[in-house]
């Protein structure tokens, strides 16, 4: 029976270029949204650009123009290299949007209205040259537990220690170098531990990942705690109805930009269902987030603890990643490690890169390392050794009858092949893409076993063999048309041109209808390898980005 899916990528922040962690999280996603709708599931993808803050609003005065137009600017960027990578995301928004001011107010209103919203004045320090609150992000000082230096305002690198930024020794703000002042101010916050039973249900009947889990358990113990949900002045973002000079917390608008992105969308197709129809609690649909494990605990707390206030649908699942580090090391612009996703689609074809990364991917949370000259060697193995060189054997020989394969195939590897669909498949649905294209792989080296073991370069020297050497190409052919429809939701781009030359628009689906008698296109190369010289290249943008 098909299912109503409505899934998400981590909204990424508009406040510079996307790189390869940002490309990671949606490949895995791309790959999860064609997979199912490829299972012929109703699946909708929206995702947008995080578009308030500080970073977004200190950006945009660098380079003395509106907020406004430096996010217009990004999420157009965005949205460019996306689509290069053929992430086929349904809507692609911005947080800065009406939809997200409208769901934004009516969830916290609805959240004040049940006694949810607590008022407390805090001490935080305050930048008095730039006239700015700090952030932990923005001071730094000496950890008030190991006394390690030049430490964030949140928590010790050296030690592990968490503390609130007024305890830091010697405090420093980043912007002026001065020593920031203590200031007082009345911010809202959001009672989470009110809500602590739903959301502990919520956990519980939900099949989250072990380590995801495990996680939670730790911050359970710590005690659910009130979240500070609003910012001074000066802030971008939007200000709280009914309080002069405060601003919505840019995390308390992100996650609720994923149901404006979706509202963005249904406005403006021909549908008259609203967002809230398929967010409310007894709808059909079944929501899903892809994050990275960084973003964890706003997506497993934080966020249905909103969605409850709000009387709206909790996930039914949040897929939780890990991170990409480049060449063995950390991603970093600052070390020279570091890889934008525009530089990439500036020199190699999008679908080597899809690959790669889905041979990486499994359903845990583990980190995972982009190695250049591995990606290189995987992909010259992998898609053009094994894969395409069935296509390319195969049509060595079809030349000589017209392009045309035969009516007799040899059926029983043909059905085999068909018959791993459900396992691959599975797969593929469990986020273990890894074990997807393993399984694709070792079909790929039987497909090419069966010719080498059949040699009909030498049958071909006599013409009474004719019929025989038809058929092993015929029925090679047909294996790679199989394999091409098991690695459509990874290259797709790869896939359609593939589907092209064999002039047959088939998906998983109709698997079973073999080519017989049926005349395809001349053979062209479809992927070439990749070269040493494009790996130089991509190492120097490594060192650019
Ligand atoms: N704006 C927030 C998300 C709001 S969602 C309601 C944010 N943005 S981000 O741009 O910093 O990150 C977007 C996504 O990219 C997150 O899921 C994050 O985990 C992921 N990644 C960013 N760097 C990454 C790696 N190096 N590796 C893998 N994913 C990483 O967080
Ligand atoms: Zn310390």
């Amino acid at each position: 029976m098909s299912r109503q899916l409505l899934i998400t990528s981590a909204l990424p922040y508009a406040n510079g270029p996307l790189h390869f962690g940002h490309l990671l999280e949606h490949v895995q996603t791309d790959i999860w949204v064609r997979v199912n709708k490829l299972l012929e599931n109703d699946c909708t993808y929206v995702c947008a650009s995080d578009a308030h803050g500080t970073p977004v609003m200190l950006k945009a005065e660098d380079e003395g123009i509106e907020p406004e137009e430096l996010i217009k600017k990004i999420t157009k960027d965005h949205k460019k290299s996306l689509e290069g990578f053929y992430i086929s995301h349904d809507n692609y928004h911005t947080t800065h949007s009406e939809e997200n001011k409208k769901y934004s107010e009516l969830i916290f209103s609805r959240a004040d209205k049940k006694g949810l919203i607590l008022k407390k004045t805090i001490e935080q320090l305050f930048d008095e040259s730039k006239g700015l609150f700090l952030s932990d992000r923005y001071v730094q000082g000496t950890c008030p537990s190991c006394g390690s230096e030049n430490q964030y305002g949140d928590n010790c690198e050296s030690c592990g220690a968490k503390y609130e930024a007024t305890e830091l020794k010697n405090p420093i703000s980043t912007f002026s170098g001065q020593t920031p002042s203590i200031k007082e101010s009345e911010h809202l916050f959001f009672d989470l531990s009110l809500l602590e039973k739903e959301i502990s249900k919520w956990i519980k009947d939900t099949n989250l990942q072990t380590a995801v889990k495990n996680k939670l358990k730790e911050w359970f113990d710590e005690g659910l705690r009130p979240w500070d949900i609003s910012r001074d002045k000066p802030y971008f973002g939007f200000n709280i109805p009914g309080y002069e000079d405060k601003y919505f917390y840019v995390w308390l608008d992100a996650p609720i930009g994923y149901i404006a992105s979706l509202d963005n969308f249904l406005t403006n197709s021909a549908s008259n269902i609203t967002a809230e129809d398929i967010w409310n609690k007894n709808s059909d649909v079944d929501i899903y987030h892809f994050i990275g494990k960084d973003i964890l605990n706003f997506h497993t707390l934080f966020w249905p603890a909103l969605l409850d206030a709000g009387d709206l649908k909790k996930p039914k699942n949040v897929f939780v990643h890990g991170f990409m580090t480049l060449n063995g090391k950390k991603m970093s612009k600052s070390k020279d490690n570091f890889l934008l996703i525009q530089d990439y689609l500036n020199l190699l074809e999008p679908d080597y890169m899809r690959y790669f990364l889905a041979t990486k991917l499994s359903n845990g949370i583990d980190d995972l390392d982009l190695d250049l000259l591995d990606f290189q060697k995987k992909v010259n193995t992998d898609l053009v050794g094994k894969f395409i060189n069935i296509a390319s054997r195969s049509q060595g020989f079809l030349k000589q009858f017209d392009n045309k394969t035969s009516s007799a195939l040899d059926e029983d590897l043909l059905n085999l092949f068909a018959f791993k669909k459900e396992e691959i498949f599975n797969h593929y649905q469990d986020r273990n893409y890894s074990k997807a294209l393993k399984e694709v792989m070792s079909l790929a080296d039987q497909a090419n076993q069966y010719v080498d073991k059949n040699e009909p370069w030498i049958l071909n020297k006599d013409s009474k063999n004719k019929d025989e050497v038809h058929k092993i190409a015929s029925t090679a052919l047909n294996l790679f048309r199989i394999l091409n429809l098991y690695l459509e939701p990874v290259i797709p781009q790869t896939s359609a041109t593939i589907k092209r030359y064999l002039r047959c628009e088939d998906t998983i689906q109709n698997i079973d209808n073999f080519l017989r008698d049926f005349e395809i296109n001349t053979f062209s190369p479809l992927i070439t390898r990749i070269e040493d010289d494009d790996i130089n290249k991509l190492i120097e943008a490594c060192k650019n980005g």
